[in-house]
């Protein structure tokens, strides 16, 4: 795991939105997995502004959502099929057709998961599945006992992720606890993972998935396992990082050799 450690949100969506970006100058037709919630937005804003200038086109670009909320239409404010026409797709060069989030409103949620497993395998599968992380250590909605082998299924979320989101509803409006979301197994078979935390809210669940002991009590902890996953952290989001000095020695001998041409 390599873990970037920058001062501010503002570095960490500039960082985010750079690594995305050579991903798709490097492989036009990229499959990217995509996320919602606060963190990524700062993100989208960076690409919508790399578009705008032309330093990249997502015209042959494929996303998948993580998850999406069951039982809300995608026209719905709090969907996140509507967060992502909303944040991103409406504003970038992208074919629509091309973009997936799982369907919450289907008559059979169950056959809804295995066909978005199918797509993922059909698009040739994920090369680079951005991430956020919930406080309780979830990706996805992958909530904190989730299997670390899941596949793309329901899922119920815990009180603390229905109250983490609360804010983005109406009081009394209907809040859905349960998710379509893909599972651990299938993240992990992306081929590049990039996930972003930031501020002290973050700090803590951080800690566990970069120096704990892998778990499914943070299911965060699998990317340990994964050969290509890329940490990016503001200086909140860190501050509980024992190694804290040595990722940052690491970045900084990276980029050293990346100066100087060589590219590991
Ligand atoms: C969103 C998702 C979630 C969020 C996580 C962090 O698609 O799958 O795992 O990434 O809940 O949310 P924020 O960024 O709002 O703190």
């Amino acid at each position: 795991m390599q873990v970037v450690i920058l001062p501010q949100p503002f570095d960490v969506a500039q960082y985010a939105a750079d690594f995305i970006s050579k991903q798709i100058r490097h492989k036009p037709s990229s499959v990217l997995g995509l996320a919602t919630g606060s963190t990524p937005i700062a993100t989208y804003q960076a690409l919508i502004e790399l578009v705008r200038q032309g330093a990249v086109s997502f015209q042959h670009v494929h996303t998948f959502n993580l998850d999406e909320y069951l039982g809300i239409p995608a026209t719905h404010p709090q969907s996140y099929r509507h967060f992502m026409n909303e944040e991103l797709f409406n504003h970038i060069d992208i074919d629509v057709a091309r973009t997936q989030v799982p369907d919450g409103m289907s008559n059979d949620p169950i056959q809804a998961c295995t066909r978005y497993e199918q797509a993922i395998q059909d698009a040739g599968g994920i090369d680079l599945q951005l991430l956020g992380l919930g406080r309780n250590g979830h990706i996805g909605f992958n909530e904190p006992s989730s299997s670390l082998a899941s596949r793309t299924r329901i899922k119920t979320l815990t009180p603390a992720t229905v109250a983490d989101n609360a804010r983005f509803f109406a009081p009394g409006e209907f809040q859905p606890h349960l998710s379509i979301t893909m599972g651990i197994g299938t993240i992990m078979e992306a081929r590049k993972i990039l996930l972003l935390a930031t501020g002290d809210t973050k700090a803590s669940a951080v800690k566990t998935m970069v120096e704990g002991a892998l778990s499914a009590a943070c299911p965060a902890t699998i990317l340990q396992m994964h050969p290509q996953a890329t940490v990016v952290l503001d200086s909140a989001a860190a501050s509980l990082l024992e190694m804290r000095e040595f990722y940052q020695y690491i970045e900084h001998e990276n980029q050293k050799l990346q100066a100087n041409g060589r590219p590991y």
